[in-house]
C-alpha cells in the first residue's frame, strides 16, 4: 500500500504553526522566530501538544532518564527491533521555525500516513523527540542523543549551568517531575535503523534545484570556551603598558585563531558566536573575557590537528593576561551506513522528486546514533539556506514532499 498519498500538507504545516507559538516571537523586521529552550516551561508545553497528537493516533508514549520522548507505533511484530525517527525541538534562543521540530511533526505525519494507508508494518516505528540538541541554554548540544548512544554517561553534563546560573542536573529534575505521569523507559535501545528529516539549513538544494537532499555524512565539530583573565583598571588613568585587558587579548587570541583556521578552499568552519566580558562597563578596563568557539571540519585529521592547535595558539598571542581553553563538546566526522541513504533515494526517485546526495554541515542527534544502527538523514530546501533565524522558512510543499519520502522509507525500512 502506498503511504505517500496519506500525507497531509495542510495538516502537517498547521501542526508545524501551532509548536511556532510556543515560544514564539516577531522580530523588527517581522520575522516569525522561536525561542523555545530545552527543559523550560514552552519546551514542556510543546511536548505536551505533541504528545495530545500521538495519543489522538492511539501511540505510546514513554520517557527516559534524559528526557528524550518517543512516541510508538506497535508493528504487527512488537518484539522486532523498531524503525526510529525524529528530531529536536528545543530551538536557538533567535531560531527559527523549523530546524529540528520538522522532523518530529514529520515523524509524526509519517506514522499518521502509514496508520490511514490501513497497513500495519512489520516493525514497530517510534518517533523521538531528542532532548538538547541545540545546546543554546546547556551546551553542548545533543546531550540527549549523546547520552542515549553511550557516546558520554548521562551524568556528564550534570553541573553544566545556563545563564540563570541553573544546572543541567536541576533542570532535568524539574523537568522530569513535571512529566511524572509518562510512562518512563530506560536510557538507550538498538533499532534497526534510524531516519532523521530536516531541514537543509545550507542553500545547496536551493540554488541546484533540488527537492531532497539524501544525506551521506556529518562533519566533525569542536566546541570550546576560552577565559581570558586579565585586571579591571580605571579607563581614564591606567596607561596601556600597566593594563592587563583582557578584551585587548581576546581580540589578539581571535586574530591569531583566523590565521590558525585559514582555509582557501572555504570547507572549514570557524565561529566565535558569543563573547562576554566583564565588568562590561565603558569606563573600566575588562577584567575577564569568556568567548566560544565552534569549528567544523570534515576531515578528522583537519579536525584533529587544528582543533589541538587552539590552545597553544591562544595562549602565543596573550600579551599581558592568562587564558583557560576548555573543550566542551568532540563529535567526529560521520558517514551513514550506506543501507538508510539508499532507501530515502529510491523513495525520493519513485516519487518522481529531484534529490542530490550531500554531506551535513551542521550537526545533528543522527551523528551519535551512527555507531548503534544503520542511520540516514533527509533534507529539504529552505530559503536563502537561512537556519539559526526567525526568517528560517520551508515551503509548506517541500515539507509535504520529505514527509512523503519520510513516510514511504519508514514504511519500507519497518517491513524489511
Ligand atoms: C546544530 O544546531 C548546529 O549548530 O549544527
Ligand atoms: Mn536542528
Ligand atoms: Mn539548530
Amino acid at each position: 500500500m502506498p503511504v505517500a498519498p496519506a500525507v497531509n500538507e495542510t495538516r502537517q504545516w498547521t501542526r508545524l504553526m501551532a509548536m511556532a507559538e510556543i515560544g514564539g516571537f516577531t522580530d523588527a523586521a517581522g520575522h516569525k522566530g522561536v525561542n523555545r529552550p530545552c527543559l523550560s516551561a514552552e519546551d514542556r508545553r510543546a511536548r505536551r501538544l505533541l504528545i495530545s497528537w500521538a495519543s489522538e493516533l492511539g501511540l505510546s508514549v514513554s520517557v527516559d532518564p534524559l528526557a528524550n520522548l518517543f512516541l510508538r507505533l506497535e508493528g504487527t511484530d512488537p518484539s522486532a527491533a523498531p524503525v526510529l525517527t525524529g528530531s529536536h525541538m528545543d530551538t536557538q534562543p533567535n531560531g527559527g521555525r523549523f530546524d529540528g521540530i520538522w522532523g518530529v511533526i514529520a515523524g509524526l505525519e509519517a506514522v499518521q500516513a502509514i496508520l490511514e494507508s490501513g497497513e500495519r508494518p512489520k516493525r514497530p516505528i517510534e518517533v523521538v523527540a531528542w532532548t538538547n540538541e541545540e545546546g543554546g541554554r546547556f551546551a553542548p548540544g545533543c546531550m540527549g542523543s549523546m547520552a542515549w548512544s553511550g557516546f558520554k554517561p548521562a551524568d556528564t553534563w550534570d553541573a553544566v549551568t545556563d545563564k540563570d546560573g541553573i544546572t543541567w542536573a536541576d533542570a532535568l529534575r524539574e523537568h522530569l517531575s513535571a512529566e511524572a505521569d509518562l510512562p518512563r523507559r530506560p536510557l538507550g535501545g538498538k533499532p534497526f535503523a534510524y531516519l532523521e528529516a530536516h531541514i537543509e539549513q545550507g542553500p545547496r538544494l536551493e540554488a541546484e534545484g533540488k527537492d531532497i537532499g539524501i544525506v551521506t555524512g556529518i562533519q566533525g565539530s569542536r566546541w570550546f570556551t576560552v577565559e581570558v583573565s586579565g585586571r579591571t583598571d580605571h579607563a581614564g588613568t591606567t596607561p596601556l603598558s600597566l593594563r592587563k585587558d583582557a578584551v585587548q587579548d581576546a581580540l589578539r587570541a581571535i586574530s591569531a585563531l583566523n590565521t590558525l583556521m585559514h582555509d582557501p578552499t572555504d570547507v572549514l568552519r570557524f565561529t566565535v558566536g558569543s563573547i562576554k566580558v566583564w565588568p562590561d562597563t565603558s569606563n573600566s578596563v575588562a577584567e575577564r573575557v569568556r568567548f566560544t568557539i565552534d569549528f567544523r571540519h570534515p576531515d578528522n585529521a583537519v579536525l584533529q590537528a587544528r582543533g589541538d592547535a587552539i590552545p597553544g595558539v591562544i595562549q602565543a598571542a596573550l600579551t599581558a593576561c592568562t587564558a583557560s581553553v576548555t573543550e566542551r563538546f568532540h563529535a567526529l566526522p560521520s558517514e551513514f551506513d550506506p543501507m538508510v541513504p539508499a532507501v530515502v533515494e529510491h523513495w525520493a526517485s519513485a516519487l518522481g522528486l529531484r534529490a542530490m546526495r550531500m554531506p551535513s554541515g551542521a550537526f545533528h542527534d543522527a551523528q551519535f546514533v551512527v555507531p548503534v544502527c544503520p542511520t540516514g538523514m533527509l533534507f529539504v530546501p529552505c530559503r536563502a539556506g537561512v537556519s539559526h533565524h526567525p526568517s528560517e522558512y520551508a515551503e509548506p510543499a517541500a515539507l509535504a514532499a520529505g514527509a512523503r519520502v519520510l513516510a514511504e522509507a519508514l514504511a519500507d525500512l519497518a517491513n524489511r
